[in-house]
């Protein structure tokens, strides 16, 4: 009942998309959704080739379906792509960055390309390029956010000019009924984040789901305070003490924030031991040791409807069974 023409060029059931998440979407995350009938999206971002090759290995190792690979392209390592196409994942997702150099060797690979925007604007020049589809990020999004309006909005808008080229709706999904509306809107798939932030599998700390879980969309707030390491960048975070202490000192630059420069702690990222600083814009990873109140928590206002930490293929299944009861109930 779900099935839209995505899902059969992709060859998956649902059409439900996991968010590449950096460390915290690893091959258990992307494999667990896409074994379930999604589509799961590996986090690129921070693994150098050799681990990145392993990783796709693992995923593979895990689940015989498709899935992607997601790379910030502001953040892009040399090699990164190529170990893709050799391996020849069957999808790219790309944010952050002009996806077009990538296109035609992606596709000489059979390896297809898509990007996430946040304007009609963008939407239409990475159409031109000749990206396979679209994911529409709304400003309600969690993480590095490019959205400005919200999601019911430019999803229409987007489909409306991109005429052909699929779009993904991202942003503020977390349930079937998120589902149906973004199908509604025109997209012919979700991408989520935050609810699969808060699946089992999802490479980060206990405490910071169960921060997510208890967390509405109001705790939620859209800044760029945590910019050590990605300056300038947009994000949706939670309200933590770093934010209201910021908040407190009136919103200080760059530079002169409360506590500036300071070691909030430490964590393994593919292999090596990092130090993250105070406003870093790592995420409490599984194995952090530190203070969680002084570094990112990226959340989306989708956090309101996440009420529970569970594996990502109950994820799927639950908003796949929501999606097609709530189908069900407007048609009667
Ligand atoms: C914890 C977290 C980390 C994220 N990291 C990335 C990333 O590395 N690459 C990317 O393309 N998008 C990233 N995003 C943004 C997602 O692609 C997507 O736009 C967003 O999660 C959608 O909103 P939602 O969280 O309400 O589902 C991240 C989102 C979250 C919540």
């Amino acid at each position: 009942m779900l099935k839209t023409p995505l899902c059969h060029q992709i060859g998956i059931s649902y059409p439900i998309f996991s968010a590449g998440m950096g460390p915290a979407a690893g091959p258990e995350l992307a494999a667990a959704v896409s074994s379930a009938g999604g589509c799961g999206v590996l986090g690129g971002l921070f693994m150098p080739p050799p681990i990145l090759r392993q990783a796709i290995h693992r995923l593979r190792s895990l689940t015989d379906k498709p899935f992607g690979v997601n790379f910030v392209l502001s953040h892009l390592q040399e090699g990164q792509i190529e170990v893709c196409l050799e391996e020849q994942v069957p999808l790219l997702v790309l944010f952050w960055g002009d996806p077009s150099p990538y296109i035609a060797e992606a596709h000489r690979h059979h390896t297809k390309v898509f990007t996430q925007v946040g304007s009609v604007e963008e939407a239409t020049a990475a159409a031109d390029a000749g990206v396979d589809a679209i994911i529409v990020q709304g400003v309600e999004a969690g993480g590095h956010v490019k959205g400005l309006t919200s999601l019911s909005t430019i999803v229409p808008a987007v489909v409306e000019a991109v005429n052909s080229v699929p779009a993904i709706a991202a942003g503020g999904i977390a349930t079937g009924r998120g589902v149906v509306s973004a199908l509604s809107l025109g997209a012919q798939a979700v991408s989520m984040g935050t609810r699969f932030l808060c699946s089992t599998e999802a490479a980060v700390m206990r405490a910071y789901q169960e921060r997510v879980v208890s967390s509405t969309a109001k705790d939620t707030v859209y800044t760029t305070l945590f910019d050590v390491g990605w300056p300038g960048a947009p994000h949706r975070v939670l309200r933590n003490t770093a934010f209201v202490e910021w908040e407190s000192a009136g919103y200080p630059a760059s530079g002169q924030r409360p506590g500036e420069g300071k070691i909030a702690g430490t964590v393994s990222v593919a292999g090596t031991t990092i130090e993250v600083p105070k406003y870093g814009a790592m995420i409490p990873l599984t194995g952090f040791s530190g203070d969680m109140e002084s570094v990112a928590l990226y959340a989306g206002e989708s956090c309101s409807l996440v009420n529970d930490i569970k594996p990502a293929a109950q994820i799927v299944q639950e908003v796949v069974k929501e999606a097609e009861e709530t189908i069900a109930h407007m048609q009667r």
